[in-house]
């Protein structure tokens, strides 16, 4: 017999130079949704997240702030952890690069890597940015502002010369190219996988992958002189979870390869090019797909430190509420594109679709079961065409969502709910079962049942982006929590079942005095 299927799923894991922001929650909040979705629908997930904690960039931040770093790391990487619990993140496992585990897989891909012949000694002299960690050709860089010269992202770069490992990646061009062509749906969104062919068909140069001029790193196995390289020590932390260097058994032989690694569009590079070109010459399979979305900007202004404009995760989920949030982030924005974070822009999403449309639907009819029906869910009489209509509306969406989660088009998904939300608010309005209590309580009954049925849908399929408020709502409606699921959505209200006094799920935002 087989088991579930197996669908593992990663965020990239957060540098800890910095407080976390509105930037990181969205990633691992995309991937919760997912994952969330996931488990709804029966698969055996595996949702990874975690820090990465080597590397000068960290380094220097930890000096900077005046602690060594394993101090300073710990410290950072905490408030990472607490952002996940905060957000309500479902993770399986939290991982930091400076654990065992961690060195250990990394020499573990190094060691295949030097027996396959994919590495050899030699010397690097070229342009590095710290922020990026990255190295750049001459010919990528451009001036910056004060003449200086800067990497495309307009991070600062300096110039590197020093003893190096290099992996072979000039001989991966050709394989890559083949590799997408054989999988069209590797890298996602469409626009990213011609960055990334472009990029390639641009000439790949082997690259430099160990350090010699700072300490804090993996070692190089049998060369003390030597850390490996920050990216390839933090690529490697997708499959360290998985228990590697064990391959045949445990995990690996699960969830190995990735069903998605969730990125933004800054690091595609290293997750469609490098990561992909490190497992095959290892002899390892690439994961199944990259999907790099889009960045947030603040009322139209890029967020940034230096312009004090980075939102913090706590402060707006202090203001506007977590689900709030939580739905706002991926429903103002086509996932994939960037987007603008405004004020204005998520009370209206807030008021306008939460409270009034899906809230206010809920509160009207729990209020009048409760009032109506002996608070009890109501027997339903033979359906007309327009209950069937409604009903046939909600049970179809499924497969349309299933297509949505697999495509990460979020946006789309929130808009085929809200299509039946609003077609359920038509219904409500058409049938006014206020008047009907006073005339045909029979029929009263049956709109009633047909109303409630439908929001048992809705919040279940809304639970992975509202955990919080859905299962309130579906509380409400007295469903017990394991058959809060899509396999469950056929299995209908029982009429007769006592329900709880109902409660508001979702608060309007008035603005503050003054
Ligand atoms: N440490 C690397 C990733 C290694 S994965 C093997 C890294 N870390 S990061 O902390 O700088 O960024 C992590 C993620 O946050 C990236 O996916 C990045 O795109 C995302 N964001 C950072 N700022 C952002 C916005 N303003 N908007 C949306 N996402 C942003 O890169």
């Amino acid at each position: 017999m087989s088991g579930p299927k197996p669908y593992y799923i990663t965020t990239p894991i957060y540098y800890v130079n910095d407080a976390p922001h509105i930037g990181h929650a969205y990633t691992t909040l995309a991937c919760d949704v997912l994952a969330r979705f996931k488990r709804l629908d029966g698969y055996d997930v595996k949702f990874l997240t975690g820090t990465d904690e080597h590397g000068q960039k960290v380094e220097k931040s930890a000096a900077a702030a005046g602690v060594d770093p394993k101090a300073f790391t710990d410290r950072v990487s905490q408030n990472f952890r607490d952002l996940a619990e905060f957000m309500n993140f479902s993770h399986d496992d939290f991982i930091r690069t400076t654990e065992e585990r961690h060195k250990h897989a990394c020499q573990g891909l190094w060691k295949r890597l030097m027996d396959k012949g994919e590495i050899y000694l030699g010397s690097y002299a070229g342009w590095y940015a710290v922020r990026d960690e990255a190295f750049y050709d001459e010919g990528e860089l451009s001036k910056g502002p004060d003449g200086t010269k800067v990497a495309p992202s307009g991070a600062p770069v300096e110039w590197v010369e020093e003893p190096s490992y290099f992996f072979k990646l000039s001989a991966w061009g050709d394989r890559l190219l083949a590799f997408y062509d054989a999988n069209p749906d590797f890298i996602a969104p469409a626009s990213r996988r011609n960055e990334v062919t472009s990029f390639i068909k641009g000439g790949l140069r082997d690259l430099s992958v160990s350090r010699t001029t700072f300490k804090w790193g993996v070692p190089v196995p049998g060369d003390d002189e030597h850390i490996m390289y920050v990216w390839l020590d933090a690529l490697t932390n997708y499959i360290t979870a998985l228990g590697f260097p064990e391959t045949e058994a445990g995990e690996y032989a699960t969830y190995w390869p990735a069903d998605l690694h969730m990125v933004g569009k800054d690091i595609v590079r290293f997750h469609a090019i490098y990561w992909p070109a490190f497992l095959m010459a290892a002899g390892l399979a690439p994961p199944k797909r990259i999907y790099a979305h889009g960045w947030w900007t603040n009322e139209g202004q890029k967020i940034s430190k230096s312009l004090g404009n980075v939102i913090a995760p706590h402060d707006l989920v202090n203001q506007y509420g977590l689900d709030p949030v939580r739905y706002f982030l991926l429903r103002e924005v086509p996932f994939g594109n960037d987007g603008d974070f405004s004020h204005t822009a998520m009370v209206n999403r807030m008021n306008g679709e939460l409270a009034n449309d899906l809230g206010n639907l809920a509160q009207r009819v729990l209020s009048m079961v409760a009032k109506n029906c002996d608070g009890a869910v109501p027997e339903p009489g033979d359906f007309t065409s327009e209950d069937r209509e409604l009903i046939v509306w909600i049970s179809g969406l499924r497969e349309g969502l299933r297509a949505h989660m697999d495509g990460q088009t979020f946006h789309l998904y929130l808009e085929a709910v809200w299509q039946a939300i609003r077609a359920a608010n038509v219904y409500v309005d058409a049938q006014a079962p206020w008047k009907l209590a006073k005339e045909d309580t029979a029929r009263m009954g049956t709109v009633l049942y047909v109303l409630a049925e439908t929001i048992r849908q809705i919040a279940i399929v809304l639970w992975p982006f509202m955990p919080g408020s859905m299962d309130r709502m579906l509380d409400q409606l007295a469903v017990s929590p394991d058959h809060r699921k899509i396999k469950y959505l056929d299995d209908w209200l029982v009429s007769g079942t006592a329900l709880p006094k109902p409660e508001g799920v979702f608060p309007r935002h008035v603005e503050e005095e003054g």
